[in-house]
């Protein structure tokens, strides 16, 4: 497909939502843009002293390279930047490009089918329960070596879940028009067959 098509992903932490985009984009032939490193890379800048805007409107492409960006400490820095409207601002453009480009696109992220790409062509939204979602993050960090505790992980989980749900710009939710797909009982290839059977109805192909 050489036009933009936009596959939107959204949903709360852990639920398989990078796991399913990247599969997708890799059975269209699509870009994939995990938005969840932008708002990584500028936490991460931000525990080195930046102030919030200043370091959403520096990001650049070796920011999102980093390797220590998929700490919780970053992802509970991620979640307070969030918050920020203007730096939501500052990182819409990119998105929004990238969304559009030729070939064919999907983003994974919180506001992506609502705020970044209402216009989306296909849009799923990934959840499943919270302590599914911090066990399979538990086991992902343990096999990396990552001595993070469950109840660590179940508590970061459900605190960004929170910050995430309750702010004011840009709040996590399913968008009207999203398919909801609920992983928790499913195993990841399910999940990924869900997910390309919805998005190929709405027209998708490589
Ligand atoms: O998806 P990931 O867990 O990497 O995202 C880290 C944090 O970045 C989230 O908890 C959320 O606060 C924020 N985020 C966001 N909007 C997005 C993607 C991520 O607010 N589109």
């Amino acid at each position: 497909m050489s036009e933009p098509f936009t596959v939107a992903i959204d949903g709360p932490a852990a639920a398989g939502k990078g796991t399913i985009s990247k599969a997708v984009a890799e059975q269209l032939g699509f870009a994939h843009l995990d938005t969840g490193l932008l708002y990584r890379a500028v936490g991460a800048r931000v525990l080195a002293g930046e102030e919030p805007l200043t370091a959403a409107q520096a990001l650049t492409r070796e920011d999102l390279e980093r390797d220590d960006l998929r700490t919780a400490e970053v992802a509970q820095a991620a979640s307070k930047v969030a918050v920020i409207a203007e730096v939501r601002s500052a990182l819409m453009e990119f998105q929004r490009s990238f969304a559009r480009r030729a070939g064919g696109a999907v983003l994974d992220g919180r506001d992506i089918g609502t705020v970044i790409c209402p216009q989306a062509e296909a849009k799923l939204f990934v959840t499943a329960s919270a302590e599914v979602r911090a066990e399979r993050r538990y086991l992902e960090l343990a096999a990396k070596g990552d001595r993070t505790t469950r109840a660590e992980v179940l508590a970061d989980v459900t605190e960004r879940d929170r910050r995430d749900r309750e702010r004011a710009t840009a709040p996590l939710e399913a968008a009207g028009d999203a398919v909801v797909i609920d992983t928790s009982d499913m195993s990841i290839e399910d999940a990924i067959a869900a997910a390309m059977r919805a998005v190929t109805a709405k027209g998708a192909r490589r």
